[in-house]
């Protein structure tokens, strides 16, 4: 299905945004409909950092193995303000396409708030589904001048990202050299709990919950819950999406074992059939093998110092409780499960023969120029 198609066009009277920014195409419902679920992620992303911030103290933060209060609390505001600073912006853009950003929505991180490191790892999910969601709805906005302001705050986005990433303490601040995007509905999957009391106008994929207990690493074996999954789970697969790949790595969901070469975000999705997924976010909105999901999870593999100079005491998910096999035992399983797809992450990236580029699920895009079919 795709998003988006189904809005009523707002008359707009255009009026100049103050600022660099005129917003001056008629043609706007998409674009509208784009900035009004931007402004409630970013509402979403103020108002988490804003309770956060409120709710713990300096020991807190210190008994989470934050070498520095200061620095933690410093990132974390400065987070916040930004956040802020894009909802004021998003929400100017749409009173200038005279629409205006949703404000009945309410926000509940009961869930999330219970302590410092489990506030921290979802800042961590927060901000990665930011920058998805923000690349997700690029290809959805049809103004040149939108585009580029909404590109101005995926770039703060992103760096929001690497500081969580850094302060995880077992994270790589930069672990790909792609990043994962998502449409908007999958972003639903996996922001919609947090959200209530307010009509997005965006259908919601069905949520997926990790089952696994501990933190998830190579090797370990996944488990997964969703409404109205049934006992026998043959015939349906997981689907492990990394930034920069054709395709998601397509696993029988009785043998999800994160395989090796994976370092950094991993969108997880449930199929019923074997077929990959596009990593194309335009392609995949075409999928009709979802059953639910994407849900987010890290497999930091390769710890970096700077995250350990932030951040001490954090086990990585080597030492985690989970089901696992080794590397070697996680790479076979994906080899064999099905050789019609690739097996395992293939993270080689560039040209592939005849020229055309194969990255990011782009195989329709030749050297040439030319798009093939
Ligand atoms: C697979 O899932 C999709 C999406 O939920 C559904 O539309 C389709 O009917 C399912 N196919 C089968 C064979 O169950
Ligand atoms: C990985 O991808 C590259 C480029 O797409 C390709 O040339 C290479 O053969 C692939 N490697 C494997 C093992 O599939």
């Amino acid at each position: 299905m795709r998003a988006f198609s189904t809005f009523a066009l707002a008359a707009a009277p255009l009026a100049a945004l103050a600022g660099p920014v005129r917003f001056t195409r008629r043609d706007n419902a998409n674009n509208i409909l784009v900035l009004q679920f931007a402004s409630v992620l970013e509402q979403l992303e103020s108002e988490f950092y804003t309770q956060g911030i409120a709710k713990f103290s300096d020991s807190d933060f210190q008994d989470a193995g934050f070498s520095s209060v200061q620095v933690v609390t410093e990132q974390l505001t400065t987070i916040q303000g930004d956040e802020e600073a894009h909802l004021s912006f998003l929400t100017k853009g749409l009173v200038a396409l005279g629409s205006s950003a949703p404000s009945n929505c309410q926000f509940n991180f009961d869930s999330v708030l219970t302590d410092v490191s489990t506030m921290a790892a979802t800042a961590r999910v927060v901000e990665n589904v930011g920058v998805a969601a923000y690349l997700g709805a690029a290809h959805l906005i049809t103004d040149p001048q939108i585009l580029t302001a909404a590109a101005s705050i995926l770039t703060i986005e992103a760096r929001h990202q690497t500081i969580l990433n850094t302060m995880s303490g077992v994270g790589t601040p930069i672990p790909q050299a792609f990043d994962i995007a998502l449409n908007p509905n999958e972003v639903l999957a996996i922001a919609g709990g947090f959200i209530s009391g307010c009509d997005l106008g965006v259908p919601a994929n069905l949520p997926l919950t990790i089952t696994t207990q501990g933190t998830p690493s190579i090797g370990t074996q996944l488990s997964f819950s969703w409404t109205g999954m049934p006992s026998d789970i043959s015939g349906f697969n997981c689907q492990m999406l990394v930034g920069g790949q054709v395709n998601t790595i397509s696993l029988p969901l009785s043998q999800c074992i994160v395989p090796e070469g994976i370092n950094g975000a991993v969108a997880l999705f449930i199929t019923n059939d074997t077929q990959p997924l596009a990593n194309n976010v335009v392609l995949r909105a075409d999928a009709n093998n979802i059953v639910a999901g994407p849900t987010m999870a890290f497999i930091d593999s390769n710890p970096s110092p700077l995250s350990q100079i932030v951040r001490t005491g954090v086990s990585s998910g080597a030492s985690s409780t989970s089901t696992t096999v080794t590397e070697s035992q996680a790479s076979s399983i994906a080899a064999s499960s099905d050789t019609s797809v690739s097996a395992g992450p293939n993270l080689s990236q560039g040209t592939v023969e005849g020229g055309s580029i194969e990255v990011n699920g782009w195989t329709n895009l030749n050297s040439d120029g030319s798009i093939s079919s």
